[in-house]
């Protein structure tokens, strides 16, 4: 295994000079392009492209390391398949590479016959190779063997959102995990819409979040990434790709891209996080199916609310916290792209929003007893013990004696809290 970089591209063609400024832009923190670099099949260029990319750490891989940590992408270790391929765990051990400490890891394997290729391979090793952020996945490293083409990323724990969210049929996320996903995914847009270069992401959805075990979120798929506009231009114009459901009105109608088309769809995602319903949802009645259509206009009015939010919840959230985020997502949906806010804006509305205590105590509060969080157990406890002194009644009484009961026979993780049916305990 090598470290740094093989090119697959040829960048396009600089002089030495160049190729030094490229080398010293990259150590002043100005990212490389994609279109810094040309298209595909263009013959390697080793000594460029691991120019472009100095000091972004990652690994390349060979075919027969990756099949070896996969056990040869054995089903057992199938983590699921997206549009680029199919994604394995993997084990990296401290044999493999003196650099490379051991490791969980998920293996993508770009699917030959599938409707993405090496210019998605390729995107996602220059955004993620380059951009670093306790909400984006890291990546590892890679692989370029003749037609395979592989990315090798930190493994998360709990998957993806979509499966935790609409997937998991005996547990509910409860309402702070939600709120600590929504802001965490936020601070991951609003990093890439702050840089000097601003990115659109593009594909933002609930598939593409990914939560490590102590539900860190971290964005994953870069494969339709864009540059922003620069200079004076308002857009940048592309096909329009994506996913239906999360792309913003505008973006589909026109193919004009902004950071904004970003916030919109983080809109969809709140959305998704507040009632519990997919974007898009065949199986609800006619005028359901469509979540913005049927759940925006309630969003403003709180005893519409009310109704709106997920049942699965069971009312078990801050009354405050749901109106606000509610009025956060009403913006990001916006029709109107300009009157949306900023994704740094999202992340002051949102943040405070963990800090409400006006969260009644439910019926039944089990904790699943989880390895991760331990440290934490203190001061789960003291932060439960100080919202319980707040202003709770005698109906809470009953079920604050259940809670402690349920309390002192488990091993408590404040992001694993998890309510779940009487009968079920
Ligand atoms: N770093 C990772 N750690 C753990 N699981 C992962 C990781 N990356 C992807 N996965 C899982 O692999 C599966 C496929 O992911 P992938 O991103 O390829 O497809 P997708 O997001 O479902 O669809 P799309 O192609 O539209 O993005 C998902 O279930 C995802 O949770
Ligand atoms: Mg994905």
């Amino acid at each position: 295994m090598k470290h740094l970089f093989f090119g697959c591209f040829k960048p396009k063609k600089k002089s030495s000079k160049q190729c030094n400024d490229q080398v010293s832009k990259q150590h002043s923190s100005k990212r490389i392009s994609l279109s810094d670099l040309s298209g595909p099949d263009s013959p390697i260029s080793f000594n460029d492209l691991s120019n472009s990319l100095v000091g972004s750490n990652l690994h390349v891989f060979t075919l027969a390391e990756l099949k070896k940590i996969t056990s040869k992408f054995s089903s057992s270790n199938y983590l699921g398949e997206g549009g680029f391929g199919t994604v394995y765990k993997g084990f990296i051990d401290d044999q493999l590479s003196p650099g490379l400490e051991a490791q969980a890891v998920a293996v993508k394997n770009l699917d030959l016959e599938g409707t993405q290729g090496h210019k998605e391979w390729l995107a996602e090793i220059i955004f993620l190779g380059q951009l670093k952020h306790p909400h984006l996945v890291k990546l590892i490293g890679c692989c370029c063997e003749g037609k395979h083409r592989l990315l090798v990323y930190e493994y998360m724990a709990r998957g993806n959102l979509d499966k935790l969210l609409f997937r998991n049929y005996c547990a509910t996320l409860p309402w702070s995990t939600r709120l600590q996903i929504a802001i965490g995914a936020a601070k991951g847009l609003a990093f890439l819409h702050e840089d000097q270069k601003p990115i659109i992401y593009r594909d933002f959805k609930a598939s593409n979040i990914l939560l490590d075990s102590d539900y860190t979120v971290k964005l994953s798929d870069f494969g339709l990434a864009k540059d922003g506009p620069q200079g004076d231009k308002t857009h940048i114009t592309t096909r329009v790709m994506g996913t239906q459901g999360y792309a913003a009105p505008e973006y589909i109608m026109t193919g004009h891209l902004t950071t904004m088309s970003d916030v919109y769809s983080f809109g969809v995602v709140l959305l998704e996080l507040l009632t519990g319903r997919r974007s898009v949802d065949k199986t609800r009645p006619h005028r359901e199916q469509d979540l913005v259509k049927w759940a925006r206009p309630q969003l403003k009015d709180s005893h519409k609310l009310d109704r709106i939010m997920d049942p699965r919840l069971e009312g078990q959230y801050s009354a405050e916290g749901a109106k606000k985020a509610a009025l956060v997502a009403y913006q990001c949906l916006s029709r109107h792209s300009k009157c949306r806010p900023t994704m740094k804006t999202v992340v002051e509305a949102l943040e405070p929003l963990q800090y409400l205590n006006d969260i009644p105590i439910g019926p039944f509060v089990y904790v699943v007893p989880s390895e991760v969080g331990k440290e934490n157990n203190k001061e789960v406890e003291k932060k439960g013990c100080d919202q319980n002194q707040k202003g709770h009644t005698k109906k809470g009484h009953r079920h604050r004696q259940k809670l402690r009961v349920e309390r002192s026979r488990a091993v408590y993780s404040d992001t694993a809290l998890y309510k779940i049916s009487k009968d079920m305990v």
